[in-house]
């Protein structure tokens, strides 16, 4: 971000990262996975991540929780202030602390989150007991079959295992989990994608009334611009590692400024004629383990010139928390052409 560093207006802040760095240390050579990513997220605010495969939306999540494997992964630079503290100078006992309690994940394959040898009201009621002291073992088994239908499935089911739960209904366990602590962040890396369309939205639906009624600040991780239309206030577009472009819903949505956004709205079906022709945009990913001296999408961007491929286009303000990465704003004319067909 830029020197002056974005607020989320006048909302008091839960989250903010400052410069976060993350690389992957493979066989293979060093992944740059996240290059410099500044964020701040208000209290009782849903921030959206997006961006497609690679972009680094569950490396941003897990450096939240201090959660990056070591090895191959590394932090290598950047603050994460939750409340103000530091989660990267967190101790042990601190993080061990603060994971469920203040932040909860809820990831995007419910069977990896699941233990498929114990009973979902087992599992809910572990989560409830590590962050309860003093509760008693039937105290937090009462209090799981409570969230059990807090996210609409029957008490009655807490003696159930995994395998006997629809895939839907595990997603809705995963996420009972995650907020038995009422968590103060919730963080959800693409928590409906393996579901069918009904079933994502009655989990959307689930997530945002216990939103409200928890006062939860959340991001949420999606490739799916209508999940992001549907429970965002703000919203970060991620491209190799950085952050291209940040705003409100709004901005991003009718005011889209970085031509990377504007690709990934061309290449969305039509929401009214599903039939419609998508527009995807053309060209691979840059290979994360080559840095790159430009802008890492001018390769795949109808806008680029000699200039973007010289230096990375730092992040700045066009006004009221807007926020894009793209050299083409030297030009204060340039305006994208969001809509037009590419080669028309
Ligand atoms: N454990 C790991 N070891 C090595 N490389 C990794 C590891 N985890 C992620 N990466 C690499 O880091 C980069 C960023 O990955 P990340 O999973 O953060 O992307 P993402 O935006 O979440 O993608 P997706 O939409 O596919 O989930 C990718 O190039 C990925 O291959
Ligand atoms: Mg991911």
């Amino acid at each position: 971000m830029n020197k002056e560093e974005h607020k989320t207006s006048d909302v008091e802040e839960i989250l903010n990262i400052k410069d976060l760095v993350v690389d992957y240390e493979t066989e293979d050579g060093i992944i740059h996975a996240v290059n410099g990513v500044s964020l701040t997220l208000g209290k009782e605010r849903t921030l959206g991540l997006v961006g497609e495969t690679g972009a680094g939306k569950t490396t941003t999540a897990l450096s939240v929780l201090n959660l990056i494997p070591n090895p191959p992964g590394v932090i290598k630079n950047g603050e994460i202030l939750l409340n103000g503290k530091d989660v990267l100078k967190m101790t042990e006992k601190e993080l061990e602390a603060m994971r469920g309690s203040d932040v909860a994940m809820i990831f995007q394959d419910p069977m990896t989150a699941l233990n498929p040898v114990d009973t979902v009201g087992q599992q809910i009621a572990e989560t409830i007991l590590l962050h309860n002291e003093g509760i008693s073992k039937k105290e937090a088994m009462k209090r799981a079959g409570e969230m059990l239908e807090v996210v609409g499935i029957p008490a009655s089911r807490a003696s159930e295992y995994p395998h006997q739960f629809s895939g839907g209904m595990k997603q809705r366990v995963v996420i009972a989990i995650g907020l038995s602590c009422n968590p103060k962040l919730l963080i959800a890396d693409e928590p409906t994608t393996a579901l069918d369309v009904t079933i994502q939205a009655q989990i959307l639906d689930i997530m945002q009334n216990l939103k409200k009624q928890y006062q939860t600040s959340m991001i949420m991780i999606t490739h799916d611009l209508g999940i992001v239309a549907k429970v965002c206030d703000e919203v970060a577009v991620m491209y190799a590692g950085r952050i291209v472009e940040y705003g409100s819903l709004r901005d991003i949505f009718k005011r889209t400024k970085h031509p990377y956004t504007e690709g990934l709205f061309d290449s969305l079906p039509n929401i009214k004629e599903r039939s419609a022709r998508l527009n995807p945009i053309p060209g691979l990913v840059p290979d994360p383990t080559v840095v790159q001296p430009g802008c890492a999408f001018a390769p795949r961007c109808r806008y680029a010139t000699e200039a973007c491929k010289m230096a990375v286009p730092e992040l700045r303000c066009m006004g009221n928390g807007h926020y894009v990465a793209c050299s083409a704003y030297d030009d204060p004319n340039f305006k994208i052409r969001k809509g037009e067909k590419v080669d028309g």
